[in-house]
């Protein structure tokens, strides 16, 4: 805090990512991008959130959810614990959709200090990775994107019955679905059996996973920088 007053605080989920995502991967791919990002911009980086709302999820083995009130009560205490301490820029890098409204929330009640939210596939660096590796494909859940960059880094799972292509999602029900806005938990079960929702995991590959990771670290050290000289 003797150089620098900001902070990047990474949030992701605990839950299933289909047959080849790890349970984990939001929380791992906010954490080292916000790692990678932090070193490059000379940014402390906080704890992960990883236990978030992801109730749509639940009838799946392995996720686990917090209500939305929770995770927006936990959001508000810890910006204002950071913000005691002297905290002026508090820089959420999230990896999760369902967090990004409670993230809001907490956000707008904050004193003394200026929030930014962004997820790492905000930028247009990574999205035009993502687009040229996986186009439609990459859906909306267990995405190659994310299932590529935990491969860069940690292993590659087997893809089992993820080998296969998943049903294809038109371009509106993304848009509607947007944020994690899906049914409830059976019924996501029973409309996305295998967990995938779109998303080709199995075009993934740690090649990929290192260039998403490279493109996202220098998007988000750039953004950082810029969200602490705006004032
Ligand atoms: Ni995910």
């Amino acid at each position: 805090m003797k150089t620098s007053s900001g902070i990047i605080v990474p949030t992701g989920s605990t839950e299933q990512h289909g047959p080849m995502g790890l349970i984990g991967t939001d929380a791992i791919c906010a954490e080292m991008i916000a790692e990678e990002a932090g070193n490059i911009a000379g940014a402390l980086v906080a704890p992960t959130l990883a236990y978030t709302p992801a109730a749509f999820n639940m009838s799946f083995p392995g996720t686990i959810s917090i209500s939305e009130d929770l995770f927006e009560a936990l959001a508000t205490e810890i910006l204002a614990g950071l913000a005691s301490h002297g905290f002026k820029h508090i820089y959420f890098l999230n990896g999760h959709g369902a967090n990004l409204a409670p993230l809001k929330r907490a956000a707008s009640r904050c004193e003394g200090a200026q929030i930014r939210i962004r997820s790492w596939w905000d930028f247009e660096t990574v999205n035009l990775l993502r687009e040229t590796y996986y186009g439609d494909w990459e859906g909306m859940h267990g995405t190659p994107s994310e299932v590529a960059i935990t491969q860069a880094r940690l292993r590659v799972l087997p893809p089992g019955i993820a080998a296969d292509p998943p049903e294809k999602l038109s371009r509106d029900y993304i848009k509607q679905h947007s944020g994690d806005r899906h049914g409830p938990p059976d019924e996501h079960r029973e409309r996305f059996p295998d967990g995938r929702v779109g998303s080709h995991s199995a075009l993934a590959t740690p090649e990929h996973g290192q260039a998403l990771i490279k493109a996202a670290e220098a998007a988000v050290a750039e953004d950082y920088a810029n969200f602490l000289t705006a004032g």
